[in-house]
């Protein structure tokens, strides 16, 4: 359930039309709604009440500091994949002591700062790493604690892009080399062996790919308690899909019995990573139509171009991502009734938004690409010189500006002409 909905044929966020929030900031804008972002923290977090659990959100889904504070305020801990993440977290009040650090390319400088704050646990995901996370723990004279991010070989049955449980996938240490990786680990100085921790990919809609791969994981911990090896947290990653078009993914509640049923007794704490399930649905990228390009033969396209595009919401391109949109003002006009493509000014053709859209259209309307809040303007760039989206938080009635429109200084901050020319 989200609060975005129309009365009187006007969208809403929350209590707030979305129109007024254009008419203030322009467009395009991602307009979140913390109502929205609190409920679906509170579902999932309810759904494992009971459990010894963490949830960390996946700071990679929506960084912006509004966001992230609406979140640490409710009492979430954080998972990362950079420093710059984990100075977002910082700002936005988080607790480093609940913070979590993935990623298969952690950089030098990031393990001392990580190791500096203090965070929970390094989800280590190479040999190579663990060394590293050692002999830069040591130097400081601290103790690293540490999960190994294992690879179950599991398909998770999602876009290939992002899927990450898979032998051929960059992600994770082979399962089968885990066991005497661990007691490598045990016996480092710099090192405490404190969890393991996996992750197999994202925007999953069925069950069945996490309960293989807990499975494979809760062996591997028996193997290990076996050789003394205790560990206190499973850390599942995230994963849990939403609904976009017509997706079906478990609920919060059926994700979390089945991972219950797999722990049984045993007294492990359950660390999950959630991102997209928690802010999806609670933000929309609003748009404006520039111009109409509607085709004259019989099979020809029709292209609606408007002033958002893939360098604010790439999901359309990189994964043949489908997003809802909808008019923020139902039944207004004459406008012209087609299938049309929603399209951005970029000069690629993979830029679309949306294709094949019944729509009644005319330019200068209004539209919302819906269930946008997660990957959204976490992965825009400035490509075509195009400066990056506002981001507004709605709460109740009240709007705040989250993130100020780049202005096209902005974009050339920190360049400059060669000296000599
Ligand atoms: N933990 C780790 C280690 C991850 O790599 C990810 C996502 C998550 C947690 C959170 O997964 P989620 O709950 O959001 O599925 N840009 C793509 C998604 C990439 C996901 C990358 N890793 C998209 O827009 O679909």
């Amino acid at each position: 359930m989200d609060h975005f909905e129309y009365r009187d044929g006007a969208l809403y966020a929350e209590n707030v039309p979305v129109a007024d929030i254009v008419q203030r900031f322009g467009t395009p804008t991602y307009v979140y709604s913390a109502a929205t972002l609190s409920r679906h923290y509170r579902v999932f977090d309810d759904a494992l009440a009971g459990i010894d659990h963490d949830i960390c959100f996946a700071v990679k889904a929506n960084g912006n500091i509004g966001v992230l504070g609406v979140l640490a305020d409710l009492g979430s801990g954080f998972d990362i994949v950079s420093v710059g993440e984990l100075e977002r977290v910082i700002t936005a009040g988080g607790d480093p002591a609940r913070v979590v650090f993935s990623g298969v390319g952690k950089r030098v400088d990031e393990i001392e700062r990580a190791l500096e704050v203090g965070i929970a646990c390094f989800n280590v995901e190479s040999e190579a790493e663990l060394a590293c996370i050692d002999a830069l723990a040591q130097r400081m004279g601290v103790v690293a604690p540490i999960s190994l991010r294992v690879n179950p070989d599991v398909d998770a049955q999602t876009h290939p892009y992002i899927s990450t449980g898979l032998k051929e996938n960059k992600f994770g240490i082979a399962i089968d080399r885990a066991e005497a990786l661990y007691a490598d680990a045990a016996v480092r100085a710099g090192l405490a062996p404190i969890g393991v921790d996996c992750h197999i990919g994202s925007q999953l809609t069925t069950l069945s790919p996490f309960r293989d791969a807990v499975g494979r994981v809760l062996d591997l911990i028996d193997r290990l308690a076996g050789r003394g090896i205790e560990l206190s947290h499973i850390d599942v990653g995230g994963g849990l899909g939403v609904c976009y078009r017509d997706e079906t993914p478990p609920t919060p509640a059926e994700y979390a019995s089945a991972i219950a049923d797999m722990l049984g007794d045993r007294p492990l704490k359950l660390i999950l990573e959630p991102g997209r399930v928690l802010v999806a649905n609670a933000g929309i990228l609003v748009t404006r139509v520039a111009l109409l390009k509607p085709g004259t033969a019989e099979d020809d396209k029709h292209f609606a171009v408007v002033d958002a595009a893939m360098n604010d919401l790439i999901r359309p391109a990189l994964y043949a991502g489908w997003h809802r949109v909808v008019p923020l003002q139902m039944n207004t006009h004459g406008g012209q009734t087609r299938s049309w493509d929603i399209v951005g000014p970029i000069c690629e053709t993979g830029d679309f938004l949306a294709q094949g859209r019944e729509l009644t259209l005319a330019a200068g309307d209004l539209l919302a690409v819906r269930t946008a809040g997660a990957y959204g303007f976490t992965m825009a760039s400035n490509y075509n010189a195009r400066p990056r989206a506002a981001e507004v938080m709605v709460v109740d009635d009240a709007m705040h500006e989250v993130r100020a429109r780049e202005t096209l200084a902005d974009l050339m901050r920190g360049e400059r002409r060669l000296p000599f020319s």
